[in-house]
């Protein structure tokens, strides 16, 4: 998308991100099993924006670093009171950019699509695995690609409805670089329209396994849902844990 870089998301959307998704998702059942996989070993967040999860991780005893290239969202992050900041490198989540290794490296809600191509998401993978310990984990959650949101490579909808105020979505779909360009479109009786733009770049389950090979990690798990839900065809989002092959 024209003008678009890394941190155009966060930078736009930093001051409504917890309205909009603070309690949209089942953040207990991400913290129990991100708190299982961590097994007391310090934790890494690609991605870590406003601490939606990385707080109460740390909440449950772990120690959570973050990195993220939006200065306005982790100033979201460290608006929240807090006894001890969580450590925030501001950078490229592709590039690991940090001392240390963690017992696990984990980028969740679709965070790892937020890299614009193939070759930044391999590079991810690989420095990602550079920073795992002997027995660390990567988890991602992501969803799982839909081409039925798409009619002749486009997509219109609307978020959400009320008497006063509508969130539509408009997305363009390029299927041969798997990408999506939206923006996310706020009217509210009485004030300026709010747009809110995402640029992604989906990959399936397969590439990502691929992704992780190619990075020397193998799939250890792969859930449906944050409970362990078996994934099936029918899924419609996968939690994948990978390891050193
Ligand atoms: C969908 S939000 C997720 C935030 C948080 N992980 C959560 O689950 O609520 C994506 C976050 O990734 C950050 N981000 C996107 N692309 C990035 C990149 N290439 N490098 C670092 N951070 C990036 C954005 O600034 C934003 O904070």
């Amino acid at each position: 998308m024209k003008g678009y870089g890394a941190r155009t998301y966060g930078d736009r959307i930093a001051g409504v991100y917890d309205e909009l998704y603070g309690t949209l998702f089942d953040v207990d059942a991400t913290v129990t099993l991100l708190a299982e996989l961590g097994g007391g070993g310090p934790a890494l967040e690609l991605g870590i924006g406003t601490g939606r999860i990385a707080l109460p991780l740390e909440d449950r005893g772990v120690d959570v670093t973050g990195i993220d290239a939006s200065e306005a969202m982790v100033a979201e992050l460290r608006a929240k009171p807090r006894e001890d900041d969580i450590p925030v490198v501001m950078g490229d989540f592709a590039d690991v950019d940090i001392e240390g290794r963690f017992k696990l490296v984990f980028v969740v809600f679709n965070t790892l699509f937020n890299l614009a191509t193939q070759d930044e998401q391999v590079r991810c993978f690989t420095n990602v695995t550079k920073h795992l310990t002997e027995d660390g984990v990567f988890l991602v959650e992501a969803f799982v690609p839909d081409m039925t949101r798409y009619t002749r490579h486009q997509t219109t909808g609307v978020d959400r409805l009320d008497s006063e105020s509508v969130h539509l979505e408009a997305s363009r779909h390029d299927p041969v670089n798997q990408t999506v360009d939206s923006q996310h479109i706020h009217l509210r009786r009485g004030e300026p329209v709010e747009m809110y733009p995402v640029s992604i770049r989906y990959a399936y389950p397969s590439e990502l396994d691929l992704m992780a090979r190619l990075a020397g990690l193998r799939l250890r798990a792969r859930w449906g849902g944050w409970h362990k839900e078996p994934f099936t065809s029918e899924s419609k989002f996968h939690v994948s844990v990978y390891e050193h092959a």
